[in-house]
């Protein structure tokens, strides 16, 4: 029986390939379906090209934000998902999602939250002349990359000049190390929501390897 893997993505998909690569058939984990708000998404045709299943599920065909999120948790749950990936996906999920999902979906963010949420992340964070930036792995619930934090990198934006290509290439490094690292600890179950705070998440990483 593998860990079945839902992924959404709206754009180039350089995370989910990064997931196609190191966890995609291996250890026991499977990318079921790759689905996407934006039907022209690179990342589509990076799911087919390794043989995944793909749903293209723009919002204006839809009658409402509400009924296209069923739509798509739906889709998911069909499928016998367990773990949904938010790779680059750039809509917020609403409640008819959330419900279905919460604690069984992450997203990855190009920030150390809870510093800039939201679009621009790394602009904002060379705009306010940080001297650590980041990467964000974390729970997603119904607010805008608001949820328990799983897993965070830093680095110094100085060391790359502050210049912004440089340091979208560094986000996008640590983004494909540490997403798929994170899927991996959910998928051996070392990933729980501390009881006593629900705010706060208990990783067991003893043992699990970044490949
Ligand atoms: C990543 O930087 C991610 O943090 C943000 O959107 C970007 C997606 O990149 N949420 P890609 O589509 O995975 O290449």
């Amino acid at each position: 029986m593998s860990f079945r893997i839902g992924v959404l993505v709206s754009g180039e998909g350089s995370n989910l390939q990064a997931l196609i690569d190191t966890v995609h058939g291996r250890g026991g984990m499977e990318i079921v379906c790759v689905g996407s708000n934006n039907p022209d998404a690179r990342a589509l045709a990076r799911a087919e090209a390794a043989g995944i299943e793909t749903g293209r599920f723009p919002a204006g065909s839809y009658g409402s934000r509400e009924e296209r999120d069923a739509v798509l948790a739906s889709w998911l749950g069909e499928r016998r998902v367990e773990l949904v990936v938010l790779a680059g996906f750039m809509e917020v999920l609403g409640p008819a999602y959330i419900r279905r999902f919460r604690g069984h979906t992450v997203n990855v963010h190009p920030s150390l939250l809870p510093a800039f949420p939201g679009v621009h992340a790394i602009d904002q964070a060379l705009a306010q002349g940080v001297r650590l930036m980041g990467v964000t792995v974390h729970f997603v619930d119904e607010g805008v990359d608001s949820g328990p934090i799983i897993a965070q990198e830093a680095f110094d934006p100085v060391t790359y000049s502050r210049d912004i290509a440089a340091v979208e290439r560094r986000v996008h490094e640590i983004e494909h190390r540490l997403l798929p690292r994170v899927v991996r600890l959910i998928a051996a179950g070392r990933v729980r929501i501390d009881p006593e705070n629900p705010r706060s998440v208990i990783v067991d990483e003893d043992g699990v390897g970044d490949d």
